[in-house]
């Protein structure tokens, strides 16, 4: 015999046997005002419909489904019964009629959820506090949910390569916002009040956490056009939309490019010749001999210039695929025209299988910058591949070609270039939404521009920059995004 009191508290489901057609949406109707002849008839139809509706509160219950009711009055309910950290769904019984309507739950809709006052502490409020931009929140370098952003990353790259910038945004963004939360993700409802993620992702993330793997994801990685696209673009100088063009003509690797006869210019030619070590990630030791070799180069043609390692590895990586540095001088103008110097140097000194120059560009107009301000900018430039000495498997002696970015900023634009090259990428894009959208400014890796006082905002650092913005201070090794 199970005494009554041990029965009331026992078990969540009250149909544990029955399997529901939605298992990961489970409801539970508040008698309150509803009444209880009604509550029955609605538990019934929804039951009938293949719903889970529980009879009794538990853990497991997703949708707290009222009606009449404030989502104060749910809230205090919750508590009296000792479940006031819930991380449920308050829902007007509108969802539920909405859901047995369309055959199955309906993603839930402004007019669907409760109000309730703002609380403090509690997981429900920690989650619903994640703020929407990826420069609000930090991202450290570790991530707890490693295969669920690399497929949402694997999805957001394929749209890329379909060229579909917006949809690409839109998985990345989903990514960084599962990188930026402290614990693994191993259930649906650890993500409620989750920002960024929309139905798409959330598909993704269920199909993972359900059987381990998500079709789509799965099945994009067996396509023929991802795997070509993905070999094509990886030639240093091959962009999406040649790339494309070659897939279209039937070419699909590398063997079938070299056969086509294609003609290439300087950049994919070289990128073409050093496909393999380009593709290998760049590591901290030959990030570190690179920083070496450049330092030197750049003082010896530029005394009391500064050089600074930005990128990847300023964010702490340990791997890369390229090393950039931001180099500036303490006298405004002095920097101009140093790039071709150092890269003669380098050249004399036999470092260089590639190099490209591009001179600096950027003007600062009184009337702030042109828009729509572009997100490449102007500065004095030189994308170059280095050669470092190192042996082969057998110790013959072999060059290791490496991807280098060398930048030049005038001091007055350092900060500016600092934070534009520090990335990450997603980082920097939310940077520029969250300065346009929310404060009606424009930022660039030069500057940035207050639309409303109709002027530039100097900055020495990038605190300053955060501040102008009304942001926290973010440190790289938290830009991860
Ligand atoms: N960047 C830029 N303009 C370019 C190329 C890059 O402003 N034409 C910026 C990017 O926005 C990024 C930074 O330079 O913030 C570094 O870019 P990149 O080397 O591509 O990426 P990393 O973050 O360094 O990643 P990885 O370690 O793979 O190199
Ligand atoms: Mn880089
Ligand atoms: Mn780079």
């Amino acid at each position: 015999m199970v005494p009554p009191k041990r029965r009331k508290v026992s078990s969540g489901s009250s149909r544990p046997d029955k399997a529901s057609k939605f298992p990961q949406v489970v409801s539970y109707l508040l008698e309150r005002k509803m009444g209880s002849s009604r509550r029955t008839f609605l538990t019934q139809l929804g039951r009938k419909k293949g719903f889970r509706v529980d009879d009794t509160f538990s853990e497991s219950v997703t949708h707290v489904v009222s009606e009449k009711n404030t989502g104060d009055d749910v809230r205090r309910w919750l508590t009296s019964q000792g479940h006031d950290r819930t991380p449920a769904h308050l829902v007007d019984v509108g969802w539920l009629t909405d859901s047995l309507g369309a055959g199955h739950p309906v993603d839930i809709l402004e007019r669907h959820k409760l109000r309730e006052q703002p609380t403090s502490g509690g997981c429900e409020v920690a989650t619903l506090s994640i703020p929407v931009y990826a420069c609000q929140r930090r991202t450290a370098l570790n991530n707890n949910n490693a295969i669920l952003t690399d497929a949402l990353s694997l999805l957001a790259e394929n749209a890329e390569l379909c060229d579909d910038d917006k949809r690409g945004l839109a998985f990345r963004r989903g990514a960084a916002v599962l990188r930026s939360l402290p614990e693994a993700v191993t259930n649906m409802r650890q993500l409620r009040g989750c920002p960024c993620l929309g139905e798409h992702s959330l598909k993704v993330i269920q199909d993972i956490l359900e059987t381990g793997a998500s079709c789509e994801v799965e099945s994009t990685k067996q396509s023929e056009r991802y795997q070509a696209m993905k070999v094509l673009t990886g030639i240093f100088g091959v962009g999406v939309k040649t790339a494309d063009q070659w897939f279209r003509d039937g070419i699909q690797n590398l063997h079938q490019l070299r056969q086509s006869g294609r003609t290439l210019n300087r950049a994919q030619r070289a990128g073409l010749a050093h496909y393999d070590d380009l593709g290998l990630p760049v590591t901290k030791s030959e990030a570190d001999t690179i920083a070496n070799i450049v330092e030197e180069a750049v003082l010896a043609e530029l005394p009391g210039s500064r050089v600074t390692l930005v990128g990847g590895f300023r964010r702490g990586k340990l791997s890369g695929h390229d090393v950039d540095f931001l180099i500036t001088h303490p006298q405004e103008g002095r920097e101009e025209g140093v790039i071709p110097k150092v890269v003669s140097r380098l050249e004399v000194q036999d470092f260089l299988l590639y190099h490209k120059t591009s001179r600096n560009s950027y003007m600062e107009s009184k009337d702030g910058p042109a828009p729509p301000a572009s997100s490449m900018d102007h500065f004095e430039r030189c994308f170059t591949i280095f050669g470092l000495a190192t042996g082969d498997a057998e110790g013959r002696a072999r060059r290791r070609a490496v991807r280098v970015d060398l930048v030049v900023s005038p001091f007055s634009q350092f900060a500016f270039a600092l934070l534009g090259w520090t990335g990450s990428k997603l980082f920097e894009r939310e940077l520029r939404r969250w300065a346009t959208r929310e404060k009606n400014m424009t930022l660039s890796s030069h500057a940035l521009y207050d639309n409303n006082q109709g002027r530039y905002l100097k900055a020495a650092r990038e605190e300053e920059i955060f501040a102008h913005l009304s942001l926290d201070y973010i440190a790289p090794s938290d830009r991860n995004a």
